[in-house]
Protein backbone atom coordinates (compact mmCIF):
# COMPACT_ATOMS: atom_id res chain seq x y z
CA UNK A 1 0.00 0.00 0.00
CA UNK A 2 2.62 2.70 1.24
CA UNK A 3 -0.59 4.79 0.46
CA UNK A 4 0.33 6.94 3.55
CA UNK A 5 -1.75 5.93 6.04
CA UNK A 6 -1.17 7.37 9.11
CA UNK A 7 -2.81 8.00 12.59
CA UNK A 8 -3.90 11.40 15.05
CA UNK A 9 -2.27 12.03 17.73
CA UNK A 10 -3.75 13.17 20.55
CA UNK A 11 -1.74 16.53 19.97
CA UNK A 12 -3.86 16.91 17.24
CA UNK A 13 -0.85 16.43 14.58
CA UNK A 14 -0.66 12.70 12.46
CA UNK A 15 2.18 10.26 12.15
CA UNK A 16 2.72 8.29 9.55
CA UNK A 17 2.24 4.40 10.28
CA UNK A 18 5.16 4.03 8.14
CA UNK A 19 8.61 5.23 9.34
CA UNK A 20 12.37 4.44 8.99
CA UNK A 21 14.59 3.20 11.90
CA UNK A 22 18.02 4.43 12.53
CA UNK A 23 19.48 2.57 15.43
CA UNK A 24 22.89 1.28 14.86
CA UNK A 25 23.11 2.63 11.57
CA UNK A 26 26.43 3.99 11.06
CA UNK A 27 27.10 7.67 9.99
CA UNK A 28 28.19 6.89 6.51
CA UNK A 29 25.44 4.63 6.23
CA UNK A 30 22.22 6.08 8.02
CA UNK A 31 22.84 9.61 5.64
CA UNK A 32 21.78 7.15 2.53
CA UNK A 33 19.36 5.27 4.25
CA UNK A 34 17.45 8.38 5.22
CA UNK A 35 17.64 9.86 1.81
CA UNK A 36 16.90 6.45 -0.52
CA UNK A 37 13.80 6.50 2.28
CA UNK A 38 12.66 10.07 1.76
CA UNK A 39 12.73 9.21 -2.16
CA UNK A 40 10.93 6.17 -1.94
CA UNK A 41 8.22 8.25 -0.39
CA UNK A 42 8.63 7.51 3.67
CA UNK A 43 7.55 10.69 5.62
CA UNK A 44 8.53 9.45 8.96
CA UNK A 45 12.33 9.31 10.54
CA UNK A 46 12.72 8.09 14.09
CA UNK A 47 15.97 8.85 15.56
CA UNK A 48 17.52 9.34 19.26
CA UNK A 49 20.45 11.42 20.81
CA UNK A 50 21.56 8.23 22.53
CA UNK A 51 22.34 6.60 18.18
CA UNK A 52 25.09 9.36 17.88
CA UNK A 53 24.06 9.74 14.68
CA UNK A 54 21.63 12.52 14.52
CA UNK A 55 23.63 14.81 12.34
CA UNK A 56 23.50 12.35 9.16
CA UNK A 57 20.14 11.94 9.50
CA UNK A 58 19.61 15.82 9.88
CA UNK A 59 21.82 16.50 6.80
CA UNK A 60 20.09 13.75 5.06
CA UNK A 61 16.98 15.21 5.45
CA UNK A 62 18.04 18.28 4.57
CA UNK A 63 20.03 17.67 1.34
CA UNK A 64 16.45 15.66 0.53
CA UNK A 65 14.19 17.44 -1.95
CA UNK A 66 11.55 16.34 0.65
CA UNK A 67 10.55 19.59 2.51
CA UNK A 68 10.92 19.24 6.41
CA UNK A 69 7.37 20.26 7.21
CA UNK A 70 6.19 17.25 5.31
CA UNK A 71 8.64 14.79 7.44
CA UNK A 72 7.48 13.64 10.63
CA UNK A 73 11.09 13.52 12.77
CA UNK A 74 10.92 12.02 15.90
CA UNK A 75 14.23 12.08 18.45
CA UNK A 76 14.55 10.85 22.14
CA UNK A 77 15.53 12.23 25.40
CA UNK A 78 18.67 10.22 26.38
CA UNK A 79 18.82 9.05 30.43
CA UNK A 80 21.77 11.49 31.51
CA UNK A 81 19.87 14.51 30.04
CA UNK A 82 16.50 13.79 32.85
CA UNK A 83 16.92 16.67 34.60
CA UNK A 84 18.19 18.85 31.63
CA UNK A 85 15.11 18.42 28.97
CA UNK A 86 15.77 21.70 27.65
CA UNK A 87 19.35 21.54 26.94
CA UNK A 88 19.17 18.20 25.64
CA UNK A 89 16.42 18.78 23.08
CA UNK A 90 18.73 22.15 21.69
CA UNK A 91 21.76 19.27 20.90
CA UNK A 92 19.33 17.33 19.62
CA UNK A 93 18.25 20.24 16.96
CA UNK A 94 21.65 21.37 16.78
CA UNK A 95 22.54 17.75 15.64
CA UNK A 96 19.68 17.49 13.15
CA UNK A 97 19.93 21.00 11.76
CA UNK A 98 16.22 21.49 12.34
CA UNK A 99 14.25 24.46 14.99
CA UNK A 100 11.90 21.24 15.74
CA UNK A 101 10.73 18.04 15.89
CA UNK A 102 7.79 16.69 15.52
CA UNK A 103 7.58 14.21 18.24
CA UNK A 104 10.24 14.64 20.87
CA UNK A 105 9.98 10.83 23.74
CA UNK A 106 11.52 10.12 26.86
CA UNK A 107 13.61 7.21 25.80
CA UNK A 108 13.21 5.18 28.75
CA UNK A 109 11.91 5.92 32.51
CA UNK A 110 15.47 5.91 34.13
CA UNK A 111 17.11 8.64 35.29
CA UNK A 112 20.93 7.73 35.22
CA UNK A 113 24.22 10.33 36.67
CA UNK A 114 24.21 13.44 34.74
CA UNK A 115 27.51 13.48 36.63
CA UNK A 116 28.96 9.97 36.22
CA UNK A 117 31.63 8.64 34.95
CA UNK A 118 30.60 8.54 31.32
CA UNK A 119 28.42 11.09 29.35
CA UNK A 120 26.32 8.78 28.12
CA UNK A 121 26.58 5.83 29.93
CA UNK A 122 27.40 6.39 33.23
CA UNK A 123 28.58 2.73 35.36
CA UNK A 124 28.77 2.15 39.21
CA UNK A 125 32.15 0.89 40.41
CA UNK A 126 30.57 -2.40 40.68
CA UNK A 127 30.21 -2.43 36.78
CA UNK A 128 26.24 -1.48 37.29
CA UNK A 129 24.62 1.55 35.84
CA UNK A 130 24.65 4.74 37.57
CA UNK A 131 21.08 5.58 37.91
CA UNK A 132 19.44 8.74 39.94
CA UNK A 133 17.81 8.14 43.11
CA UNK A 134 14.03 8.16 43.05
CA UNK A 135 14.15 10.81 45.83
CA UNK A 136 16.51 13.12 43.87
CA UNK A 137 14.60 12.38 40.67
CA UNK A 138 12.26 10.70 38.81
CA UNK A 139 10.43 10.42 35.24
CA UNK A 140 7.41 12.13 36.65
CA UNK A 141 9.76 15.02 37.79
CA UNK A 142 11.07 15.01 33.87
CA UNK A 143 7.57 14.87 32.25
CA UNK A 144 6.99 18.14 33.76
CA UNK A 145 9.97 19.62 32.17
CA UNK A 146 9.08 17.51 28.63
CA UNK A 147 5.46 19.51 28.88
CA UNK A 148 6.91 23.33 29.23
CA UNK A 149 8.30 22.16 25.80
CA UNK A 150 5.10 22.91 24.23
CA UNK A 151 4.82 26.00 24.69
CA UNK A 152 8.81 26.69 22.67
CA UNK A 153 7.60 25.98 19.67
CA UNK A 154 10.60 23.47 19.23
CA UNK A 155 8.32 20.40 19.67
CA UNK A 156 4.78 19.40 18.12
CA UNK A 157 4.06 16.59 20.89
CA UNK A 158 5.96 15.12 23.24
CA UNK A 159 5.80 11.27 24.64
CA UNK A 160 7.76 8.27 26.20
CA UNK A 161 9.11 5.01 25.51
CA UNK A 162 9.33 1.44 27.47
CA UNK A 163 6.04 2.89 29.51
CA UNK A 164 4.52 -0.41 31.04
CA UNK A 165 1.04 0.30 32.06
CA UNK A 166 2.32 0.52 36.06
CA UNK A 167 4.63 3.23 35.29
CA UNK A 168 2.16 4.80 32.74
CA UNK A 169 -0.36 4.61 35.99
CA UNK A 170 2.25 6.92 38.10
CA UNK A 171 2.67 9.18 35.14
CA UNK A 172 -0.79 9.74 34.72
CA UNK A 173 -1.82 10.09 38.70
CA UNK A 174 1.26 12.71 38.86
CA UNK A 175 -0.48 15.83 40.16
CA UNK A 176 2.16 17.35 37.66
CA UNK A 177 1.05 15.79 34.62
CA UNK A 178 -1.19 17.86 32.54
CA UNK A 179 -0.35 16.51 28.79
CA UNK A 180 -0.80 12.80 27.99
CA UNK A 181 1.47 11.49 26.16
CA UNK A 182 0.61 11.30 22.70
CA UNK A 183 3.03 8.30 22.27
CA UNK A 184 4.41 5.12 23.83
CA UNK A 185 7.45 3.89 21.75
CA UNK A 186 7.92 -0.17 22.97
CA UNK A 187 9.13 -3.13 20.94
CA UNK A 188 6.02 -5.05 19.55
CA UNK A 189 6.07 -7.66 17.23
CA UNK A 190 4.15 -11.15 16.75
CA UNK A 191 6.91 -12.81 19.73
CA UNK A 192 5.90 -9.62 21.98
CA UNK A 193 2.46 -8.42 20.86
CA UNK A 194 2.10 -5.96 23.92
CA UNK A 195 -2.07 -6.75 23.86
CA UNK A 196 -2.57 -5.41 27.45
CA UNK A 197 -0.24 -2.72 27.12
CA UNK A 198 -1.91 -1.66 23.56
CA UNK A 199 -5.38 -1.81 25.10
CA UNK A 200 -4.29 0.53 28.00
CA UNK A 201 -2.39 2.99 25.91
CA UNK A 202 -5.82 2.91 22.99
CA UNK A 203 -8.12 3.63 26.39
CA UNK A 204 -6.00 6.51 27.47
CA UNK A 205 -5.77 7.97 23.32
CA UNK A 206 -1.59 6.75 23.55
CA UNK A 207 -0.76 6.03 19.74
CA UNK A 208 1.72 3.02 19.95
CA UNK A 209 4.75 2.73 18.00
CA UNK A 210 6.07 -0.78 17.21
CA UNK A 211 9.94 -0.70 17.41
CA UNK A 212 12.16 -3.35 16.48
CA UNK A 213 9.43 -5.00 14.49
CA UNK A 214 11.48 -7.35 13.16
CA UNK A 215 13.02 -8.97 15.67
CA UNK A 216 15.91 -6.39 16.00
CA UNK A 217 19.57 -6.91 14.77
CA UNK A 218 19.55 -9.44 11.52
CA UNK A 219 15.87 -9.40 11.54
CA UNK A 220 15.18 -13.03 12.97
CA UNK A 221 11.30 -12.84 12.97
CA UNK A 222 11.16 -12.91 9.15
CA UNK A 223 12.37 -17.04 10.04
CA UNK A 224 9.14 -17.63 12.06
CA UNK A 225 7.16 -20.59 10.48
CA UNK A 226 3.83 -18.64 10.17
CA UNK A 227 5.45 -15.13 9.81
CA UNK A 228 7.06 -17.60 6.26
CA UNK A 229 3.70 -18.88 5.54
CA UNK A 230 1.32 -16.11 5.58
CA UNK A 231 4.25 -14.26 3.51
CA UNK A 232 4.23 -17.62 1.37
CA UNK A 233 0.54 -17.28 0.41
CA UNK A 234 0.31 -13.56 -0.13
CA UNK A 235 3.46 -13.39 -2.27
CA UNK A 236 5.12 -10.91 0.21
CA UNK A 237 8.35 -10.36 2.16
CA UNK A 238 8.53 -11.64 5.92
CA UNK A 239 9.25 -8.08 7.02
CA UNK A 240 6.28 -6.87 4.75
CA UNK A 241 3.80 -8.68 6.67
CA UNK A 242 5.51 -8.38 10.06
CA UNK A 243 5.31 -4.32 9.11
CA UNK A 244 1.96 -4.68 7.63
CA UNK A 245 0.95 -6.76 10.95
CA UNK A 246 1.56 -3.97 13.32
CA UNK A 247 0.11 -1.55 10.92
CA UNK A 248 -3.01 -3.26 10.62
CA UNK A 249 -3.14 -3.27 14.52
CA UNK A 250 -3.18 0.30 14.88
CA UNK A 251 0.54 1.00 15.33
CA UNK A 252 3.17 3.04 13.52
CA UNK A 253 5.69 0.80 12.61
CA UNK A 254 9.39 1.96 12.23
CA UNK A 255 12.14 -0.85 10.30
CA UNK A 256 15.45 -0.07 10.48
CA UNK A 257 17.94 -0.52 7.49
CA UNK A 258 20.45 1.02 5.80
CA UNK A 259 19.96 -1.61 2.76
CA UNK A 260 18.14 0.43 -0.10
CA UNK A 261 16.73 -2.54 -1.81
CA UNK A 262 15.35 -3.32 2.04
CA UNK A 263 13.97 0.34 2.87
CA UNK A 264 12.11 -0.18 -0.41
CA UNK A 265 10.55 -3.50 -0.23
CA UNK A 266 9.98 -2.48 3.73
CA UNK A 267 7.66 0.87 2.63
CA UNK A 268 5.45 -1.42 0.90
CA UNK A 269 3.04 -2.74 3.68
CA UNK A 270 -0.24 -4.62 2.79
CA UNK A 271 -3.78 -5.35 4.02
CA UNK A 272 -3.40 -8.63 5.93
CA UNK A 273 -6.09 -10.39 5.91
CA UNK A 274 -8.77 -11.11 9.11
CA UNK A 275 -7.66 -15.11 9.57
CA UNK A 276 -3.17 -14.12 8.64
CA UNK A 277 -4.02 -11.56 11.49
CA UNK A 278 -5.40 -13.93 13.66
CA UNK A 279 -2.53 -16.52 12.96
CA UNK A 280 0.17 -14.09 14.09
CA UNK A 281 -1.72 -12.80 16.56
CA UNK A 282 -1.45 -16.45 17.97
CA UNK A 283 2.00 -17.19 17.61
CA UNK A 284 3.07 -15.82 21.04
CA UNK A 285 0.62 -18.04 22.45
CA UNK A 286 3.64 -20.68 21.92
CA UNK A 287 7.11 -18.13 21.74
CA UNK A 288 7.23 -15.04 23.53
CA UNK A 289 10.40 -13.10 23.34
CA UNK A 290 11.87 -9.51 24.33
CA UNK A 291 15.16 -8.19 22.29
CA UNK A 292 16.06 -4.71 23.84
CA UNK A 293 16.42 -5.31 27.46
CA UNK A 294 19.06 -3.61 28.80
CA UNK A 295 20.00 -4.18 32.45
CA UNK A 296 18.90 -1.25 33.84
CA UNK A 297 19.15 -2.95 37.61
CA UNK A 298 15.29 -1.90 37.88
CA UNK A 299 12.23 -3.23 36.91
CA UNK A 300 10.59 -1.55 33.61
CA UNK A 301 9.04 -4.08 32.40
CA UNK A 302 5.64 -4.43 34.74
CA UNK A 303 3.53 -6.06 32.00
CA UNK A 304 5.47 -9.52 31.40
N1 LIG B 1 12.66 3.57 21.88
C1 LIG B 1 13.52 2.60 22.03
O1 LIG B 1 13.98 2.29 23.14
C2 LIG B 1 13.95 1.82 20.82
C3 LIG B 1 14.61 0.60 20.98
C4 LIG B 1 14.95 -0.11 19.83
C5 LIG B 1 14.66 0.39 18.58
N2 LIG B 1 14.04 1.61 18.44
C6 LIG B 1 13.76 2.18 17.10
O2 LIG B 1 13.11 1.20 16.31
C7 LIG B 1 13.87 0.97 15.13
C8 LIG B 1 13.69 -0.45 14.62
O3 LIG B 1 14.12 -1.40 15.56
P1 LIG B 1 15.51 -2.22 15.42
O4 LIG B 1 16.50 -1.39 14.70
O5 LIG B 1 15.82 -2.70 16.78
O6 LIG B 1 15.15 -3.49 14.58
P2 LIG B 1 14.27 -3.96 13.32
O7 LIG B 1 13.80 -2.81 12.56
O8 LIG B 1 13.30 -4.95 13.85
O9 LIG B 1 15.35 -4.79 12.50
C9 LIG B 1 16.49 -4.22 11.95
C10 LIG B 1 17.32 -5.33 11.30
O10 LIG B 1 16.55 -5.92 10.24
C11 LIG B 1 17.29 -5.89 9.03
N3 LIG B 1 16.28 -5.70 7.97
C12 LIG B 1 15.52 -4.61 7.73
N4 LIG B 1 14.67 -4.82 6.70
C13 LIG B 1 14.92 -6.07 6.26
C14 LIG B 1 14.39 -6.86 5.22
N5 LIG B 1 13.43 -6.40 4.44
N6 LIG B 1 14.88 -8.12 5.04
C15 LIG B 1 15.86 -8.60 5.84
N7 LIG B 1 16.41 -7.91 6.86
C16 LIG B 1 15.94 -6.65 7.07
C17 LIG B 1 18.25 -4.74 9.18
O11 LIG B 1 19.41 -4.95 8.38
P3 LIG B 1 20.10 -3.83 7.43
O12 LIG B 1 20.03 -2.51 8.14
O13 LIG B 1 21.50 -4.36 7.32
O14 LIG B 1 19.36 -3.86 6.14
C18 LIG B 1 18.60 -4.84 10.67
O15 LIG B 1 19.60 -5.83 10.90
C19 LIG B 1 15.29 1.33 15.56
O16 LIG B 1 16.17 1.47 14.47
C20 LIG B 1 15.02 2.59 16.35
O17 LIG B 1 14.79 3.68 15.48
C21 LIG B 1 13.66 2.32 19.55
Amino acid sequence: MATGRSYKLNAGISIPALGLGTWQSPDAEVYTAVLTALEVGYKHIDSAFCYGNEQPVGKAIADSPVAREDIFLTTKLWSTYHSRVAEALDLSLKNLGTDYVDLYLMHWPVPMNPAGNHPMFPTRADGSRDLVAEADWDFVKTWAEMQKLLGTGKVKAIGVCNFSIHNLEILLKAPTTTVVPAVNQCEMHPYLPQFKLFEYCAAKGIHMTAYSPLGSTSAPLQDEAVVQKVAEANGKSAAQVLISWGIQRGASVIPKSVTPSRIEANFQDFVVADADMAALDAISKTTTKRVVSPAWGVKIFHDE
